[in-house]
């Protein structure tokens, strides 16, 4: 397993030609992929749901990461495992049972992530961090690809890799929003372990030189 994983958002890919692109991403060699499913109330936007999720899994053996931005995760969660999803995380600004929806994760033999807002301490999530396998630190606000990484978002990494290395947790730390080749290598030497990348990869094909720029960014 390489040190530092790249996953595409795919929502960002062309999505006329979905299996076409999963392939693309595929043939680039990228780790994983991730999928943002978004419900229109939790964030102002409404992407694809466990049907994608289904008609994708066979097409890849790769991890498929889902990132579920929606109010009522645990209505969705049974079907998304059900799907095929390989990761799952929830958030935990939605007011719910969060060690709840991750224990269920765990236990339906999926790896469970907390995924955190920009404006979200790290520190409302230090007690679930033995319910998880990762962190998915947002560094644009959720529902929209290609937006503009947020500028304080490198010091909240560092913050959070603090807390997970004085906690003595073998967490992963994952990046997603506005990650290109020219930010990667500070993200990663500030504790960042994985790469969600949307608009910065398929804006900008090939799809193989692409990916080939954030590795060696990351050397
Ligand atoms: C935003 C999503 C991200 C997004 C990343 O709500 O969670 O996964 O698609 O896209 P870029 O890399 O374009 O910011
Ligand atoms: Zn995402």
């Amino acid at each position: 397993m390489p040190k530092h994983r790249l996953f595409p958002s795919m929502i960002a890919s062309d999505l006329a030609h979905l299996a076409d692109q999963v392939a693309a991403v595929v043939a680039a060699g990228v780790d994983g992929l991730h999928f943002d499913v978004m419900d229109g109330n939790f964030v102002p936007n409404i992407t694809l749901g466990p049907d994608f999720v289904r008609a994708l899994r066979p097409l890849t053996n790769l991890p498929l990461d889902v990132h579920l931005m929606v109010t009522q995760p645990d209505v969705l969660i049974p079907d998304i495992v059900a799907a095929g999803a390989s990761r799952v995380s929830v958030h935990p600004e939605i007011q719910g049972h969060l060690q709840r929806s991750l224990a269920h994760l765990r236990q339906l033999g999926v790896s469970p992530g907390v995924a955190i807002n920009p404006a979200t301490p790290p520190e409302d999530i230090r007690w679930v961090l033995d319910d998880v396998d990762y962190v998915l630190l947002m560094t644009v606000n959720p529902g929209f690809s290609g937006q503009e990484f947020i500028p304080a978002m490198p010091r909240k990494i560092a913050a959070l890799s603090q807390m997970i290395a004085q906690a003595g947790r073998q967490v992963t730390i994952m990046v997603d929003g506005g990650v290109v080749p020219e930010n990667i290598k500070e993200l990663a030497d500030l504790g960042a372990d994985d790469f969600i990348t949307g608009a910065g990869l398929f804006d900008h094909p090939p799809l193989g030189d692409r990916v080939r720029q954030y590795r060696e960014a990351l050397t």
